[in-house]
């Protein structure tokens, strides 16, 4: 008979995730499922107007307070206890705020326009902004998951100026090449090429050419 173990889970290495107050909330909380379900522990942000937009787009109820947060999103991603990390807005001390702590890679899904301009200029006003802009002087991985439309020249330029400081520019557009069935497969399409780009195995969709 196998003993059963007292060791705490061990999980990947963490992927920061930050949801911010663009449409398509369910976007960035899909992302926090799938890297969960394959086990990477996820650091999450999610700000104000993200707060607002997930009520408005979905049926998920998420409190502000960092430790309560974690709670809900455990439950809602079916997390192992500590899997899911939540840091405040303007929570200094965070790990994500230093370049010695901060993971690998960042992920904004989804990104408004807003933080894209925050980030692009460096303001670092809020924990979100800190965290990219200390992925970008790091040269750290960092995925920008923008959706407005149409856009700016503002917009246009913070995005190839934040592309040429090399974060990837993925806008939440789907394709319809795989003929989505569902509004689930079009969140996946999305979610698929964000893992793509953090090299994390997946099974969503097949790539191109499989
Ligand atoms: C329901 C709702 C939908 C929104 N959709 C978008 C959007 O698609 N793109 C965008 O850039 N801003 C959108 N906004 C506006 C942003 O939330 C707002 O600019 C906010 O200041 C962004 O703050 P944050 O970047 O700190 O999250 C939306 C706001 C609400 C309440």
């Amino acid at each position: 008979m196998s003993e059963q173990s007292t060791q705490p889970e061990t999980f990947k290495p963490p992927v920061t995730v930050a949801l911010t107050g663009a449409s398509g909330a369910q976007y960035g909380l899909r992302l926090i499922e799938v890297l969960v379900a394959a086990k990477h522990e996820v650091w999450v942000m999610i700000s104000k107007a993200a707060h607002m937009v997930i009520a408005t787009e979905t049926d998920v109820n998420l409190p502000a307070q960092p430790a309560r947060l974690a709670e809900a999103l455990g439950a809602l991603c079916r997390a192992q206890p500590g899997q899911i990390r939540c840091f405040g807005r303007e929570e200094w001390m965070a790990p994500v705020a230093s370049g010695s702590g901060a993971p690998s890679a960042m992920v904004i899904c989804p990104c408004s326009t807003g933080t894209l301009s925050a980030v692009a200029t460096g303001a670092s006003n809020n924990l979100i902004e800190r965290a990219a802009d200390v992925a970008l002087k790091e040269r750290r991985t960092l995925v920008m998951v923008p959706r407005e439309a149409p856009l700016s020249a503002i917009h246009l330029e913070h995005m190839l100026s934040l592309t040429r400081l090399g974060a990837v520019m993925l806008p939440a557009a789907p394709g319809f090449y795989h003929r989505p069935e569902r509004i689930d497969d079009l969140i996946d399409f999305i979610v698929a090429r964000i893992l793509n780009q953090l090299n994390i195995e997946h099974s969503l969709m097949p790539r191109w050419g499989e």
